[in-house]
């Protein structure tokens, strides 16, 4: 068992540091993998994805293959993406329709939608007499054990037993409602299809840069100038500069002691909010067309609640980083200890006029795709980052930017005024990491 392997956990996490291995060790990587990623609520995709009956979707929960289907009862399912015969996988693609029933197709055996066995060739002669029956559980396709759906976003867990959804979620369930609440029928719609990245370093490291609101003004500096000098260019041309432009030039021109007067607010689970409202209500006449439609569909009072919605990032520890204001999602999808996929998606809100779709896509073409420099300069810290730490050079990792001045009320720990760059949200992740670790199997 690996935790013999492994006798000592605790020895490894401290409250203010965390030792090297816990990045860089395989064993506890594995131990990850069975203990938080395939026990937690791991977040599947939208339900827009799979919109017709017989619609998938793959996608991976810790190291499990998994398909995401609409059944024709209408109800998303979660099955393991395996055919109980002899084990084949059974959608190679990555989405599709189904028809009316899945079939793999090594040997013809077909299930419904639900993963129940619909039909195995030949089964009366074939199996006459043996313990394969109809009625054994192992004839069909294995399901997420639970599986829970909010506003349209889908989760799984693999554990039987726990918290349920909501439970898990807490506080940092505002991620989606402010998603869908910004839309004015209240709900989105994905924009097919992703981005997709596999960074060279561990799945923590991508998480603990989420909240990280002490690197923007330093590692994206350079991007946010370049877009600075173009947009002042651009706006002694024609008078006016381009929000597109402004969402990179902020980079330089938010420095780190303004980021410190944003706030994080940690919560059970890992959770984190990083308020500090993105400012996106510029009054140009498609912002204002937006805000008239919202003001119809909610009245006026809740249109100014909604719109004022002070978040500027939700992570949902340990596999979810969420931008609710321009309708962004990461979702993160460890391949091995130093392999780590990350899905980068964005949605449209229904109902909103098309200009406030672009925006969106905007931020997620300029700030979170892979062919931006912000993204490449977050890739070069992660792939850093885990180079130095597979090295002898020191042992520890250190969160003690702002330590012991947190204040925990109610079991969430806020950082103090002035402290946005607080390693707080890093502390609060391996808080979890270590309870997850110890409860074991
Ligand atoms: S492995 Fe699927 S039918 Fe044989
Ligand atoms: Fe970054």
């Amino acid at each position: 068992m690996l935790h013999e392997r492994i006798p000592n956990l605790a020895k490894f996490v401290e409250a203010d540091r965390v030792r090297r291995e816990v990045y860089t060790d395989a064993s506890i990587f594995e131990m990850e993998m069975e203990r938080i990623h395939e026990r937690v609520w791991i977040y599947c995709g939208h339900e827009t994805q799979v919109p017709k009956a017989g619609d998938y979707y793959t996608t991976q929960i810790g190291r499990q293959p998994m398909l995401m289907v609409r059944g024709k009862d209408g109800k998303v399912n979660v099955l393991y993406n395996r055919c109980p015969h002899r084990g084949s996988m059974m959608c190679g693609d990555r989405s599709g329709n189904a028809g009316e029933f899945f079939r793999c197709s090594y040997h013809s055996w077909t299930f419904h939608h639900d993963g129940k066995l619909r039909a195995i060739p030949m089964m009366e002669s074939g199996y006459a007499g043996t313990r394969w029956t109809r009625d054994n559980p192992d004839c069909n396709m294995k399901r997420a054990a639970r599986v829970e759906n909010y506003r349209g976003f889908v989760f799984a867990s693999l554990a039987a037993e726990g918290p349920g959804l909501l439970e898990f979620l807490g506080r940092s369930k505002v991620a989606f409602d402010d998603i869908c609440d910004r839309s004015p029928e209240g709900e989105v719609e994905i924009v097919p299809n992703c981005f997709r990245v596999i960074q060279h370093s561990n799945w923590k490291i991508f998480l603990e840069n989420q909240l990280d609101a002490l690197h923007p003004s330093v590692t994206h500096q350079s991007t946010g100038r370049a877009a600075r000098e173009v947009e002042l260019e651009i706006e002694k041309r024609t008078g006016k500069i381009p929000l597109s432009y402004h969402m990179l030039s902020a980079f330089s021109t938010v420095t780190i002691e303004k980021w410190d007067n944003f706030q994080t607010l940690n919560y059970p689970y890992g959770h984190c909010i990083l308020t500090g409202y993105m400012g996106l209500r510029p009054q140009d006449p498609d912002t204002l067309e937006y805000e008239r439609v919202l003001a119809k569909a909610y009245g006026e009072k809740r249109k100014e609640e909604i719109l004022t919605t002070n978040i500027h990032h939700v992570l949902i520890y340990p596999g979810l980083s969420v931008q609710s204001p321009l309708q962004q999602l990461r979702a993160v999808r460890p391949l091995g200890v130093d392999k780590t996929l990350t899905e980068i998606w964005h949605f449209r809100l229904k109902g909103a006029p098309e200009p406030i779709y672009r925006r969106a896509l905007a931020y997620y073409n300029l700030v979170n795709s892979p062919s931006t420099m912000i993204n490449a300069d977050d890739l070069e810290n992660f792939w850093k980052a885990h180079q130095g730490l597979s090295s002898d050079g020191g042992d520890w990792v250190s969160f003690h930017r702002h330590y012991g001045r947190d204040a925990e009320k109610d079991g969430i720990v806020e950082t103090a005024p002035n402290c946005g760059t607080s390693e707080a949200p890093m502390r609060n992740q391996m808080k979890a990491w270590t309870q997850y670790m110890a409860a074991g199997k």
